[in-house]
């Protein structure tokens, strides 16, 4: 196995022995750092942050691991830079490569982070795309494996937006793995064909059964992992209303939950709309009614709930992938 030099680009570039031991090496970093037992792989190193979209997790996850890897991460949002506007990406990528020691890329089109992958000569981290959003993947698989014990016999079933960045990661994520992700979601927002394909070729390999049904009750009766998303993703937010109508019979709330048959956990990658305490929330609640979109409060705040514990994870993992790719490294035998 080797990580040194690589990019972190898409799930689809790496096997599931390799994603395996980049989880298990995320949840040994966990350790160290719960045990303040220093891991400066990155010592003296620079990292660039860069953003065109805005971040909670992705941002202090990066920010954190850096500090904590010895490294020092610049943070650059949309506006800071000559990026995305004045200078292509092309030459951003050549740039930036020539001065940072690695560079994470939170923006809107993929074809960006495929260009600096091409061009900028130092390890490329995705933080997010409109397409993909590969280190949510870890942080979401090592939280099941950590609460379970392991990932085999596992079902995922994820309600809501069938076609953004989150339920297309988790598709090809768990077909590599070898776990089922059922996504439940209206037709009109079904997983794009394509990608619903190229899972299942990848599940192939693995057993997992990769699949798109309507019907969010038949859908979560075997789940062991329920899994939702915001309705309106970055980007987008101009289709509320058409959400709304579209997707409230996918809503996560105890009257769905009713119908898993198995014990589940629910797992959100957040930010999430389960009340109208936020700004947007309190503009859904009164144009709307909704005291929240994609899961209720009866869900979100019970014992089933890990969505706190998978979003300190994206630290680790994170972590891990920045150390393994552009670590003063070896890879530590975890055996
Ligand atoms: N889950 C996630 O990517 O969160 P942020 O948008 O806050 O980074
Ligand atoms: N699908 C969401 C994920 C946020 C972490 C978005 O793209 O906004």
């Amino acid at each position: 196995m080797t990580f040194q030099g690589r990019n972190f680009n898409v799930i689809q570039d790496f096997t599931q022995a390799e994603l395996n031991y980049l989880i298990d090496f995320a949840i040994h970093l966990k350790q160290l750092k719960q045990k303040r037992i220093p891991h400066h792989y990155l010592e003296g190193q620079t990292i660039a942050l860069l953003f065109d979209k805005t971040s909670t997790r992705t941002r202090s996850a990066f920010t954190v691991a850096a500090q904590d890897l010895g490294a020092h991460a610049e943070f650059m949002g949309a506006g800071d830079v000559q990026f995305g506007k004045k200078e292509s990406d092309k030459d951003s990528a050549i740039v930036f490569g020539s001065m940072f020691d690695g560079i994470q890329l939170r923006v809107s089109k993929q074809e960006t982070v495929d260009t600096f992958c091409e061009y900028a000569g130092v390890p490329i981290w995705n933080g997010m795309t409109n397409d993909w959003h590969p280190t949510q993947m870890l942080a979401d698989f090592m939280t099941i494996k950590e609460v379970y014990g392991s990932l085999a016999e596992q079902s995922l079933v994820y309600l809501g937006d069938g076609r953004n960045n989150v339920a297309h990661s988790l598709m090809i994520m768990g077909a590599i793995m070898g776990v089922s992700v059922t996504i439940a979601s209206p037709e009109a927002l079904a997983p794009a064909s394509e990608v619903l394909a190229e899972a299942q070729v990848l599940a192939q390999a693995t057993g997992a059964k990769i699949r798109h049904l309507e019907n969010p009750l038949e859908a979560v009766a075997d789940a062991s992992v329920l899994y939702t998303d915001v309705w309106v993703s970055m980007g987008e937010e101009a289709q509320f209303q058409e959400r709304i109508q579209q997707l409230m019979p996918y809503q996560v709330n105890q009257e769905l939950v009713q119908h898993c048959q198995k014990p589940y956990i629910f797992l959100h990658c957040l930010p999430a709309f389960h009340d109208s305490s936020t700004q947007i929330g309190a503009e859904i609640k009164h144009k709307y009614g909704l005291e929240a979109m994609e899961v209720m409060d009866d869900v979100f705040e019970s014992p089933e709930a890990y969505q706190f514990q998978q979003a300190e994870n994206r630290l680790h993992t994170i972590k891990a992938v920045m150390a393994v790719t552009n670590g003063n490294l070896f890879i530590p035998d975890l055996a």
